[in-house]
C-alpha cells in the first residue's frame, strides 16, 4: 500500500516529547516511508506553560526534516502543523500560522480527560465561530466521548472533525478502545487516522498496519477514504 497520510506526528526533532534528535527524525522518516506513507502532517504540541517552541525553532527543524525526506524520495511529503492545547487561544493560532495544518484553517485540537463535554463543545465552536475547522485528536481517549457516542455525533453535527489513532484501531491501547474505534467507523464518525508517533520504540508508526486493518474490516473504499481522500482535502 502506498500513498497514504499520516495525520499525527512528533517527528521534528527536539521540539517537544517527539524525536530527541535529528537522527532519531531520520529513522522515524524511514520506518513510515516502508509503511507506505508518503505524506505526513507534523504536528508538534503547542501547550501554553508545557510546549511553546517558537515558530523559528520548529521552522528550523522542519527544514531539516523535509531534506531527509527529499533525500529518501523526492515525492515524500512532509506538511508542518501542530497539535495546538485547547487551552490556547485563538490570537496564537491567528499570529503564528504554523499552528494550523499545513497553514489551512484546520486545526488538530488536543483535549485532556479533565474537560467536560460542554468544555470541549465551546471550544470546537469558539474555533469555528473564528473560521477555523477543528480536527479532534485521538477523540477515543477522552472517557466522555467514550461513554456516549451521541455526544461525538452532536460535534461532528457542528462542523467538527474527528481523528483517532492507529493503535487504538489496533486493539494496542486495550479491548475497550479497539470496540469504540469500531463503532466510529461503523456510524461514520471517523474522518482521520494518525500514528501520533513520538519514537522508535513505545510510540511508532503504525499507519501501513492500521490501513491493512482498516480495509479488512472496512473495504478498500472505506480505507482510501480516511487515509488518503480525506487528508488529501485538507491541502486541496
Ligand atoms: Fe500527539
Amino acid at each position: 500500500m502506498e500513498g497514504l497520510y499520516e495525520m499525527h506526528a512528533h517527528i521534528l526533532a527536539d521540539v517537544d516529547d517527539g524525536a530527541r534528535n535529528i537522527e532519531e527524525t531520520k529513522e522515524i522518516l524511514k520506518l513510515e516511508y516502508a509503511d507506505g506513507v508518503r505524506k505526513i502532517f507534523l504536528t508538534p504540541h503547542y501547550r501554553k506553560g508545557m510546549f511553546e517552541t517558537s515558530e523559528d525553532d520548529i521552522l528550523k527543524q522542519y527544514e531539516a526534516a523535509k531534506e531527509i525526506a527529499k533525500e529518501i524520495d523526492e515525492d515524500f511529503e512532509l506538511i508542518l502543523g501542530c497539535e495546538f492545547y485547547a487551552s490556547g487561544d485563538i490570537e496564537v493560532l491567528q499570529n503564528e500560522p504554523t499552528r494550523t495544518l499545513g497553514n489551512t484553517n484546520f486545526v488538530l485540537l488536543e483535549f485532556s480527560d479533565t474537560f467536560s463535554y460542554r468544555d470541549i463543545q465551546n471550544k470546537c465552536y469558539e474555533l469555528l465561530m473564528n473560521n477555523y475547522i477543528p480536527i479532534i485528536a485521538h477523540a477515543e481517549r477522552y472517557s466522555i466521548l467514550r461513554k456516549k457516542i451521541e455526544y461525538v455525533e452532536q460535534i461532528v453535527d457542528m462542523g467538527v472533525y474527528i481523528q483517532i489513532n492507529a493503535s487504538s484501531i489496533l486493539g494496542l491501547d486495550g479491548f475497550n478502545m479497539k470496540r469504540f474505534c469500531k463503532k466510529l467507523m461503523k456510524s461514520d464518525l471517523l474522518h482521520f487516522v494518525g500514528s501520533d508517533v513520538h519514537n522508535l520504540t513505545t510510540r511508532k508508526p503504525l499507519i501501513g498496519k492500521c490501513a491493512k486493518y482498516v480495509e479488512k474490516v472496512m473495504g478498500e473504499e472505506y480505507m482510501k477514504k480516511i487515509f488518503i481522500d480525506n487528508p488529501f482535502e485538507i491541502i486541496k
